[in-house]
């Protein structure tokens, strides 16, 4: 039986555990382990023990060194295989030093830079595994993953990633569980970068919770949808107001994983503007394209809710998505227009492109209905946090003490969420002439805090909360590096699955 034939799988190579090369393997994987310390010492091979005789490891060896291979990360090296392999051809792959290795992330990106350069190899059979069996997994699964659901070329050959991928690695029960854990935490990743590459014209609200739906029935949730009538009728008026500019109504999608066996509640909330024009306060044209990806943290919120129903984690996940597209038009609202958030709040709208945490403060305020425990949220929600943080690393924000315990959990994994502060001076900038807030302050420093200050409004006193800010890591618009490809990248589901079994786990 095929280690990853888990019911609901969605996309994505095969990938299996196994003990010998054989004769239908096209490409043998290995790591290269750059020396720590002195660089005059050679790259030693990351190869399991006893798979290698003397003699085949020395030519691999000397034909890498004559290559210039160093080891060092995101190097990628191929050699014909020496003839006393059943395999065509090796991959060396840098992995890092030692060092390095202590961290799961550098063999989790080697697998994904060897994936991205594995196009049209077929069968591929791999010793990264060597080193630990899921993060090897994941590397591969995630390395390969590619959107081409627009191009008429699908079937040249040559394009496409390898469609299985051999672990080297005993058959253990071990090894098993924790290829099977690997293999549904990346198709969820997966499931979040395809609905994130999806271009707006082809994922609308509607679209989006239809997806959202089917998705999450397939997987197991309890799925509810409040369309425009009903949202505007339960008084959701920063959804209903950031959607109105578009003749696509919005949506609120609800994604219920009820745990058997713990009364612990964790409530997920994910910004999904479909796209995020700006409104009337329209944003320049250059780089717009890019705000096909202001559904990122609904995107991982919905992967997140479907990965915790397939691991069947265990505590209650609770799901909130609210989802719109900001228009410009006749019927969008203007700057100075006043909203009443799903609660209550009234909201002066002086920025309409600050409609993330419009729509995120209705979410929120409905996830807090259900009494949860803790309350993750994370949006596309300011340029400022790639100005503070770069394009790779999430800004967390929250109550203390969860917000770094998100941080550190989403370090472990390899997603470098860092925590950030709520800076109190900031809550009066929000102070509105008219209404109990406004959507923006006067000024453009701490931007990433302060709309964190706004959300704070919302989350009831006792919650656990953490607010994770990936406009910059939701989608790489640079190079490929590692396992992230370019467009849609899956931050922050795997933070997200990670906090949830840690919950599940220590409460
Ligand atoms: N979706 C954007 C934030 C964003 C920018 C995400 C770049 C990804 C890449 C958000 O809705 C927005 O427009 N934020 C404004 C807030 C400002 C008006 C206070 C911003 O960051 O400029
Ligand atoms: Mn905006
Ligand atoms: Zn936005």
């Amino acid at each position: 039986m095929s280690s990853n034939d888990f019911s609901d799988r969605v996309r994505g190579p095969r990938i299996d555990l196994a003990t010998a090369l054989a004769k239908d393997d096209d490409v043998l994987v290995i790591g290269l382990i750059a020396p720590d310390g002195s660089d005059e010492a050679p790259p030693t091979l990351l190869v399991g023990e006893d798979l290698l005789d003397d003699q085949t490891a020395e030519q691999i060896t000397s034909g890498l060194d004559a290559l210039g291979a160093t080891g060092r990360s995101g190097e990628v090296h191929t050699l014909p295989a020496p003839d006393s392999l059943p395999v065509k051809r090796i991959l060396a792959v840098g992995v890092g030093t030692e060092t390095d290795l202590q961290d799961a992330d550098a063999l989790r990106r080697a697998a994904g830079e060897a994936a991205r350069r594995l196009d049209g190899a077929g069968r591929v059979v791999s010793t990264l595994s060597a080193a630990a069996v899921g993060p090897a997994a994941e590397g591969f699964y995630l390395g390969a993953y590619r959107f081409d659901e627009f191009r008429s070329d699908k079937s040249r050959s040559a394009k496409r990633p390898p469609e299985e991928f051999r672990l080297l690695a005993p058959k253990s029960k071990e090894n098993r569980a924790e290829l099977d854990h690997a293999l549904i935490v990346a198709d969820s990743v997966a499931v979040a970068r395809d609905l994130v590459n999806t271009p707006p014209s082809h994922l609308y609200p509607a679209e989006f919770a239809e997806r959202a739906r089917v998705l999450g029935s397939k997987a197991g949730l309890r799925v509810e949808i409040l369309d425009e009538k009903e949202l505007a009728k339960d008084g959701y008026g920063g959804i209903v107001g950031v959607g109105q500019g578009s003749s696509r109504p919005p949506r609120l999608v609800r994604l219920i994983h009820e745990s058997k066996g713990s009364d612990r509640k964790v409530a997920l909330v994910g910004k999904g503007i479909t796209f995020d024009t700006g409104g009337i306060s329209l944003k320049p044209p250059a780089g717009m394209e890019n705000m096909t990806s202001d559904m990122g943290g609904a995107a991982a919120v919905v992967a997140t809710a479907i990965a915790a129903s397939r691991l069947d984690v265990d505590v209650t996940v609770i799901a909130t998505v609210p989802m719109a597209e900001n228009m410009p038009s006749g019927t969008a609202q203007r700057p100075g227009d006043v909203l009443t958030q799903y609660g209550g709040t009234t909201v002066e709208v002086l920025n309409t492109d600050a409609e993330g945490r419009l729509v995120l403060a209705d979410a929120i305020v409905r996830a807090c209905e259900d009494e949860p425990d803790y309350l993750i949220d994370t949006a596309t929600l300011t340029g400022a946090q790639m100005v503070a943080l770069g394009t790779r690393t999430p800004g967390v924000l929250g109550t203390d003490e969860f917000r770094d315990r998100v941080a550190a959990i989403s370090q472990s994994i390899g997603e470098h969420g860092w925590p950030m502060p709520l800076p109190t001076e900031l809550r009066a900038d929000l102070d509105s002439r008219v209404a109990d807030l406004a959507n923006v302050t006067n000024h453009r420093w701490g931007g990433m805090l302060s709309a964190a200050m706004f959300l704070r409004e919302f989350v009831v006193d006792g919650i656990g909360w953490a607010h994770v800010d990936v406009a910059g890591p939701a989608f790489n618009t640079g190079s490929p590096w590692g396992y992230t490809g370019k467009g849609g990248t899956g931050v922050p589901v795997r933070t997200m699955i990670a906090v949830l079994e840690d919950v599940a786990k220590d409460g």
